[in-house]
């Protein structure tokens, strides 16, 4: 696609002596249109040239209207001076011509960047505590992570998606305890997760009212940390279950993990961590533990117990090492609550110490805030709200399918489709807005088809295909000076900045970037279509249109991918 940031430097720098590098780190892109398609500001050139920005924006013009006869010129319709800025208006039928061929050209790969190319990011995400279901706590960091893994991918990076799946201590050896105490009650030869759900929480419920029963759990993990065969079998066999029950989810949400290595495979590597925090001299004894001073101040990282175990901090050094070695990433991201922040914080600074400062500078710590229902109580704290992932997908699928069954009985693949818009409408209500900010959990919102949901971009997606179920053949090129109104224009716009939001998407960990850019890309999509005919008599019309109609789908599927959500040709 046309640069156009270049062409204007260096168009500029013909008037100027300053690097055209230089020049093009200055433009920007005014939010106003009517103010052009990029502006220059002189501002910071008032004090080198000692002239108000206003003069000097004036003299800039004057050399440009000596410049007709250099090519670029023909890039744009006028510039003008508006206080300290000279303004630049494109001319939109090259621009227009431009992206549109681009996108047919580029297909697939319209968008893609190549600047994670040769390099590796490790995500970790979902990483959830193993022996109990995905629940609403688990929502985020899935779908998050899910969107973050994509948007790498496609911006050129190898990516390794990681489950660190919290898979020893008490939380899985109450469910062992349980499973010890009570397994002849229960019938485990068909669907043996659901009795292993169960267990976990009567084990949990019991333990609420009387703590010293706690100390079946605590023998279970004395024998899981002596290799005791009989534990180690039972062990082994919850973790594979429970995995095999949150992939129903994985796979609704298509979400791929590359490692599966949670916390137990680091088990025989923590010797590492301990014996290098020694020959550095940095851990110090606390009250009996061990733990490594911070430079800020902020609390010590704890790496062993007063009874000498190793703990969730240790474990995360040990991956770290275990990441380093294996990957060599470039990038090593965490989705995690915000609740962790203080954990990433010391866990990071503690490696740094260590003598990885290089890796430790590419570690981030990727934070969310809550899921609020609509009265604003953290969801799952109350009776009656869907409780696991696996049921609050059932529902919104269940309520898609009402609303199809409702608005278009005679579609086909039904079930399908409500799949799509069910999840679709789960997912990109999470993504809609920047993550830190706590998520508001309303089905009447989540899957409103006219507001600003996934099931809308969706419902856009289908009408860009059904307007071109109408044609009889897909033209293969067109006169896109056809396209001369505003309302196309401004959707060509959007179309041609799409690579620049995926890369800032993926660059800040933030998928609301594309949210809120295929909202505005489906709703400048609607204008255009409400105030024109895009099916009409004037074929040269017509294919101008069509085209534009075409990569508009496109993007907006392919954007919607990129989220972790597919789209449905009819709806
Ligand atoms: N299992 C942890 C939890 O449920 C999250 C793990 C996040 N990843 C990590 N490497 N610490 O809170």
């Amino acid at each position: 696609m046309i640069d156009y940031k270049e062409k204007i430097a260096l168009i500029i720098g013909k008037s100027m002596s300053l690097d055209s590098n230089e020049i093009k780190s200055f433009i920007e892109v005014p939010t106003n249109t009517e103010m052009g398609d990029y502006a220059f500001p002189c501002f910071r050139l008032a004090k080198e040239l000692k002239k108000a920005p206003p003069i000097i924006a004036k003299e800039i013009k004057e050399h440009l209207d000596e410049l007709s006869n250099v090519e670029e010129m023909s890039l744009f319709d006028k510039y003008e001076v508006v206080g300290g800025y000279l303004n630049f208006f494109v001319d939109k039928y090259s621009y227009i011509k431009d992206v549109i061929n681009e996108a047919l050209d580029k297909g697939e790969d319209f968008g893609k960047n190549t600047k994670g190319d040769g390099k590796t990011v490790v995500i970790d995400y979902s990483s959830p505590n193993i022996a109990k279901a995905l629940h609403i706590g688990h929502l985020r960091s899935t779908v998050i992570g899910n969107s973050i893994y994509k948007l790498n991918e496609f911006n050129g990076y190898k990516v390794v998606g990681v489950n660190h799946l919290g898979d020893w201590g008490m939380g899985i050896c109450r469910t062992i305890a349980g499973y010890l105490l009570w397994k002849d009650e229960y019938d485990f030869s068909n669907d043996p997760i659901k009795p292993i759900l169960e267990i976990y929480v009567r084990y949990n419920r019991i333990e609420k009212d009387d703590p010293d029963f706690k100390s079946h759990a605590v023998e279970a993990l004395k024998r899981l940390e002596a290799g005791d065969e009989e534990i180690v079998k039972i062990w082994k066999w919850i973790v594979d279950l429970t995995i095999e029950n949150n992939k129903k989810v994985y796979g609704l949400l298509g979400c791929k993990f590359d490692s599966y290595n949670g916390e137990a495979f680091y088990n025989d590597k923590m010797d590492r961590v301990i014996n290098e925090l020694n020959a550095k001299g940095l851990l110090v004894e606390s009250e009996g533990a061990k733990v490594v001073m911070m430079d800020e101040d902020i609390p010590p990282c704890m790496i062993l117990t007063s009874q000498g175990t190793t703990i969730y901090a240790t474990r995360d050094l040990a991956a770290l090492l275990y990441r380093i070695d294996t990957y060599n990433f470039d990038k090593c991201l965490y989705v995690v609550a915000a609740e962790q922040t203080l954990h990433f914080k010391q866990v990071f600074e503690t490696l740094s110490k260590m003598g990885y400062e290089e890796y430790a500078k590419r570690c981030e710590h990727i934070p969310f805030g809550l899921v609020l229902d609509s009265d604003g109580q953290k969801m799952g704290s109350r009776k009656g709200n869907a409780t696991t992932l696996e049921e609050l997908f059932k529902e919104s699928i269940d309520k898609s399918l009402k609303i199809i069954e409702d608005k278009n009985p005679d579609l086909e693949n039904k079930e399908d489709v409500a799949k799509m818009v069910g999840v679709g409408a789960v997912v990109f209500n999470d993504l809609a807005n920047s993550r830190i900010k706590d998520e508001v959990f309303d089905w009447n919102q989540i899957l409103n088809f006219n507001g600003e949901t996934g099931p809308y971009l969706q419902y856009t997606y289908v009408r860009t295909r059904s307007i071109l179920r109408n044609i009889e053949k897909m033209p293969e090129n067109a006169d896109f000076s056809k396209i001369n109104n505003k309302e196309g224009y401004e959707v060509t716009r959007l179309i041609g900045s799409f690579g620049d939001i995926i890369s800032s998407a993926c660059d800040k960990n933030e998928p609301s970037i594309l949210s809120r850019y295929l909202l505005d890309l489906a709703k400048a999509f609607s204008r255009f279509y409400n105030e024109h005919h895009i099916i009409c008599d004037d074929k040269d019309v017509q294919d101008a249109n069509v085209l534009l109609t075409f990569v508009t789908g496109n993007v907006i599927k392919k954007g919607l991918m990129l989220l972790g959500i597919s789209c449905p040709e009819k709806m």
